[in-house]
């Protein structure tokens, strides 16, 4: 695959040369696998910094992981993130062999929604399309119009030039995407778990400790939450936010890794990070990063029919592109 024509966020001298050393067996041997097996590592933002910092050939949001799969030409894609989006990148590059070192990386979103579920609804809303965020099974993205991630739900929502659509499995999104736009917007009460736990009366207390401090928050938190933040985006809207604006300090509503992350790569802002982890997440490591290129395990395999069916609503939100 040609690593240099895609975007490479990665920045390893920002990593403290005292634990990279530490690190660089480990890191040495998956970069040898890598080369061996013709493979690359995507990695989402929430990894933590020896995964984004060691060994990620391209880090980012679902939509970037997305449309990096679409444009390699690798023959494996190792996954460092969670099962929704390995599946995301065979739907989207099914001549790839794609990796995830821990099938148990599962997502609260994409756990509470069954493509029986999504049929339902349908039946219930006939004619009104169904838009799915990309924290889904490959099984409901098939019975889907169109898939969206964070980074575009709005303007996939109006892409569709529909007056109603069914958003589907985040509540606290789909409310979000509703209140940018005119489409009525049909909700499935779908949770992230990690997000959820940010609550807008303490986000209130924070504020009246911290009056001047800028909020930005992932659209998977609450009403009540986004409500009182000064910016609200993706993972990539909030890591370029930070970027653009170099608050001196700043409160990072979403998953903590990321700000570590963050904060190694900007050590002139300060991050206030109520820490919230998501446990799916993190069940990826170097060591079984390690593991899964020296095993080629374990494999995502879908039903060729569903994926299909499947690709069509991944390559209809690609179109949209980020907004
Ligand atoms: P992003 O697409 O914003 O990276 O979000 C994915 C996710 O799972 C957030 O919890
Ligand atoms: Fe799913 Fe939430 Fe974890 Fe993201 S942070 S993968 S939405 S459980």
């Amino acid at each position: 695959m040609s690593v240099a024509t895609l975007e490479i966020s990665r920045k390893p001298s920002v990593f403290p040369p005292e634990e990279r050393a530490a690190l660089e067996p480990l890191i040495q041997e998956i970069e040898q696998l890598k080369a061996e097996r013709n493979a690359v590592i995507t990695a989402h933002n929430y990894m933590t910094p020896d995964i984004y910092y060691g060994v990620a050939d391209m880090v980012g949001d679902s939509l970037a992981l997305a449309q990096m799969a679409a444009r390699s030409d690798a023959e494996v894609i190792l996954m460092a993130g969670v099962h929704f989006m390995a599946e995301t990148s065979k739907i989207i590059n099914p001549d790839a062999t794609v990796l995830i070192p821990d099938l148990r990386a599962g997502c609260s979103l994409a756990e509470g929604i069954t493509g029986a579920d999504v049929r339902r609804l349908k039946e219930l809303h006939p004619g009104t399309p169904v838009v799915s965020y990309v924290n889904t099974s490959a099984e409901v993205k098939a019975e889907s119009d169109i898939c969206c991630t964070s980074g575009n739900a709005a303007a996939v929502v109006e892409s569709l030039g529909s007056e109603r659509v069914i958003f589907l499995p985040d509540g606290f999104l789909g409310r979000y995407v509703a209140s940018q736009t005119d489409v009525e917007v049909i909700l499935w009460e779908g949770r992230c778990i990690v997000h959820e736990r940010f609550s807008g009366k303490e986000l209130t207390a924070l504020r009246r400790q911290l009056p001047l401090i800028p909020v930005i928050a992932h659209p998977e938190c609450a009403p009540d939450v986004l409500d009182q933040a000064d910016f609200v985006g993706s993972t990539h809207g909030i890591v370029n936010w930070v970027r653009e604006n170099r608050p001196s300090q700043v409160m990072m509503l979403t998953e903590c890794s990321m700000a570590d992350n963050v904060a190694y790569e900007l050590d002139d802002v300060e991050i206030v990070r109520p820490c919230n982890l998501c446990p799916h997440m993190k069940r990826i490591t170097l060591d079984n990063i390690k593991t899964s290129l020296l095993t080629m395990t374990h494999e995502v395999v879908l039903d060729p029919g569903v994926a299909v069916r499947a690709r069509r609503a991944v390559e209809r939100m690609l179109e949209v592109g980020r907004s």
